[in-house]
């Protein structure tokens, strides 16, 4: 797929303001500073589209991109940033929980995991989480470019072996560098097959 276009629409904080259902959706989530908002760049050709920040909890808000006026990217805020108040954890739980959960156009959550990082507790926990709650998802691993292949595939295999533990079957899984462009054509594939079905 090509991405001829691509707009910022809003940012809301209830998934109930979100722009009309009426067009399939994919949002980004994972932990703060995992590079949810840079990919959504890498993938567009847009840089400055998502705003990005080397300091976790840049994103905030649930933000709407239109791309090629048909479908809608949606960058979310992270989880697991360790200076946050017990008040904003409990605003993100509700807003971001009640999106993936009550959004009704949402097609597929993309789970951004750290290349970087051997398996952590609260993706898993997050993942599990999806799956009780059966929301459809992918993982794509990100910052391909921070590593050697031989370490990436490591801590690809240990995360594949953490969830297996409790999953019977794995879900698509990318490997992407917003610096390099890596992983781009496999993850615009990916979702051009969604969108057109
Ligand atoms: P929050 O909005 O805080 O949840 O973070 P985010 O997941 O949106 O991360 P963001 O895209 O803002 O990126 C965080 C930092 O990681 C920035 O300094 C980015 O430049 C950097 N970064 C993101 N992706 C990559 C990548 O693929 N490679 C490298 N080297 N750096 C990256
Ligand atoms: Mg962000």
């Amino acid at each position: 797929m090509i991405i001829k276009k691509a707009a910022f629409v809003q940012s809301k904080t209830n998934y109930k303001d979100c722009p009309l259902p009426d067009k399939c959706e994919f949002a980004f989530i994972g932990r703060s500073n995992v590079g949810k908002s840079s990919l959504i760049n890498m993938l567009t050709g847009q840089k400055g589209l998502a705003k990005t920040s080397a300091k976790p909890g840049k994103t905030q808000l649930i933000n709407h991109f239109i791309i090629n006026e048909k479908w809608y990217l949606v960058d979310l805020p992270g989880y697991g940033w360790a200076k946050v108040s017990k008040e904003s954890k409990a605003k993100w739980e509700k807003m971001v929980k009640d999106y993936l959960t009550l959004r009704e156009n949402l097609f597929c959550v993309f789970v951004l995991i750290d290349n970087r990082l051997e398996p952590q507790v609260i993706d898993i926990e997050f993942i599990n989480w999806l799956g009780e709650n059966g929301i459809p998802f992918s993982l794509i691993f990100t910052k391909y470019d921070k590593l050697s292949k031989t370490q990436a595939n490591n801590n690809l295999l240990k995360f594949e072996n953490e969830m297996s533990k409790t999953w019977q079957e794995l879900p698509p899984r990318f490997v992407t560098s917003s610096e390099t462009g890596f992983g781009k054509e496999e993850v615009l594939n990916y979702l051009d097959s969604m969108v057109k079905n």
